[in-house]
């Protein structure tokens, strides 16, 4: 089984009760596909419709239209299949009066957890979140980076498949996040499928096989980050060029991105072909020293294709790749 999540066509209108212009289209006709053993973020601003995509996997709202099928099934809500699937949601609130192993202890009982598997089990999931050494002390004596490890322990009690995590690292501080960022990769390492919900562009980045951005309830794109993130310029580090020079080669297209008394680096356009800016550079006597391909980043993705959807326009993107 490869396709872990599938939606086809997912559709979901919170009504307003009265008239229908009020109504929010959360999404819209939405085709996505998680692979297994993939980590794939799920991307897009605020309000774009990644929480209501998850609480529609996890059976908590219901779909509009549209199929959603876990596990190549469609009875997405029943026990077996939810046993499968962990959920860390977005801002999870605990207790404050409870100690990191009540929760759990709590968690496990819903899973019809018990004894000493249960017990055993949570003294695997503190370890593995790093928390054993907390785990007896209250909720609110907890850092945010501790609290979310809890809900991350929470969400592998069952010893899931699938994980969904709505916003994992929101908060966290850069050694917490890497923490929290290592755990997810031995989990996908592991097998587990992880799709991670999450506005933390780097992070992302760093961490994910593939990533869907969405925006006002639409897929823009789709794919894994090699395809998505091309090499949108190359750098041309340049020795000892006069500023006249620099003029021209600023007039015919080429700017210099940075510059000491004797090293200039060029950025030239994607649109630009190398040969041409190598044939401009001789030209105008500008020697290259150095060459290196700059790949776009995931949040200079993020803010064009974004960027396009809100101008209307169509984003310079490669093809989404299809759901499947
Ligand atoms: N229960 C609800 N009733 C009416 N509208 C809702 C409801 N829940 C969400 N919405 C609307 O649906 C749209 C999508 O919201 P959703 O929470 O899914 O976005 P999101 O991508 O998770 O945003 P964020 O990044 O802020 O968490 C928004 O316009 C939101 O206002
Ligand atoms: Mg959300």
């Amino acid at each position: 089984m490869s396709e872990v999540i599938e939606l086809e066509q997912l559709t979901k209108t919170y009504e307003s009760g009265f008239f229908a212009s009020q109504d929010v289209h959360a999404l819209k006709t939405l085709d996505l596909s998680v692979h297994h053993g993939e980590i794939f973020g799920y991307l897009g601003p605020n309000g774009s419709g990644k929480t209501t995509t998850i609480k529609m996997l996890l059976g908590l709202i219901f779909p509009t239209s549209g199929t959603i099928k876990i596990l190549g099934r469609e009875d997405i809500d029943s026990p077996d299949i939810k046993q499968r699937i962990g959920y860390l949601p977005e801002g999870a609130y605990y207790p404050d009066f409870l100690r990191g192993d009540e929760i759990l202890r709590f968690y496990g009982q819903l899973y019809q957890m018990g004894g000493k598997a249960l017990e055993r089990r949570i003294d695997e999931v503190v370890e593995l979140v790093g928390m054993g050494h907390a785990r007896r002390r209250l909720m609110k004596g907890y850092s945010k980076g501790m609290r979310q490890r809890i809900g991350l322990a929470q969400a592998l009690m069952s010893d899931p498949d699938i994980l969904i995590l709505d916003e994992p690292t929101t908060g966290l501080d850069p050694l917490a996040r890497k923490e929290i960022r290592d755990i997810l990769a031995g989990l996908r390492d592991a097998g587990k499928t992880l799709l991670i919900s999450s506005h933390e562009l780097a992070e992302v980045e760093l961490i994910s096989d593939r990533v869907g951005i969405l925006y006002q309830g639409v897929l823009q794109t789709m794919g894994t980050l090699d395809e998505l993130l091309k090499d949108r310029s190359t750098t041309f580090e340049i020795e000892n060029l006069a500023s006249d020079k620099l003029k021209a080669l600023s007039d015919a297209g080429i700017d210099a991105e940075d510059h000491t008394d004797d090293r200039v680096l060029l950025k030239i356009p994607a649109s630009m072909p190398v040969y041409d800016a190598i044939a401009l550079c001789k030209a105008h006597d500008a020697q290259i020293v150095s060459m290196a391909p700059k790949r776009e980043t995931l949040e200079e993705l993020f803010v064009r294709i974004v960027g396009s959807a809100e101008a209307g326009t169509q984003p310079e993107t490669p093809e989404p790749a299809a759901a499947g």
